[in-house]
């Protein structure tokens, strides 16, 4: 995959984490762009993490990952917007399905449900997949049709 910066957000559940993933990146020589939070006792609404990650990814060969407790509530609202096709992922199988077959650009994940090193490998796993295309290029074509206009 040819990146160059990968935006990075979380809520307050997600922050520790967000923290390690993010000085992860550096190691494999990403540019991280971390939109936030910045700690973990403000509790925040993990759908404005999502709608910042939607303003800045401007076009569908853009990467970003999102961090809240779960994954569930932050993924949810990251897939309300045009442009993003986030993939709530829980290990290195579900990481490699999200980029091969569904050309995810958002990778998701709980911090409370997933530990670092868990991260990491999905991490790893999913910026490193290409999308397979062929019959799968079909389908994620046909997600547009019922993508909501957004005015953010
Ligand atoms: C915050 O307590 C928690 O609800 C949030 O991080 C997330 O898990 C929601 O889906």
């Amino acid at each position: 995959m040819n990146i160059d910066k990968i935006f990075i957000a979380s809520d307050h559940a997600g922050f520790e984490l967000k923290e390690e993933i993010k000085a992860f990146l550096k190691t494999l020589n990403f540019d991280a762009i971390d939109l936030g939070t910045n700690d973990a006792v403000t509790s925040v609404d993990y759908p404005d993490f999502a709608n910042l990650m939607a303003k800045n990814i401007c076009q569908a060969e853009e990467y970003g990952i999102l961090i809240c407790g779960t994954g569930i509530g932050i993924s949810i609202a990251a897939n309300r917007h045009k442009n993003l096709r986030c993939a709530l992922c829980h290990d290195t199988y579900t990481a490699t399905m999200a980029r091969e077959h569904n050309n995810a650009n958002v990778l998701c994940f709980g911090a409370r449900t997933t530990n670092s090193e868990d991260g990491k490998q999905m991490v790893k796993t999913f910026f490193s997949t290409e999308f397979a295309g062929g019959r799968h290029a079909r389908r994620v074509d046909k997600l547009s049709c019922c993508e909501a206009k957004n005015d953010l």
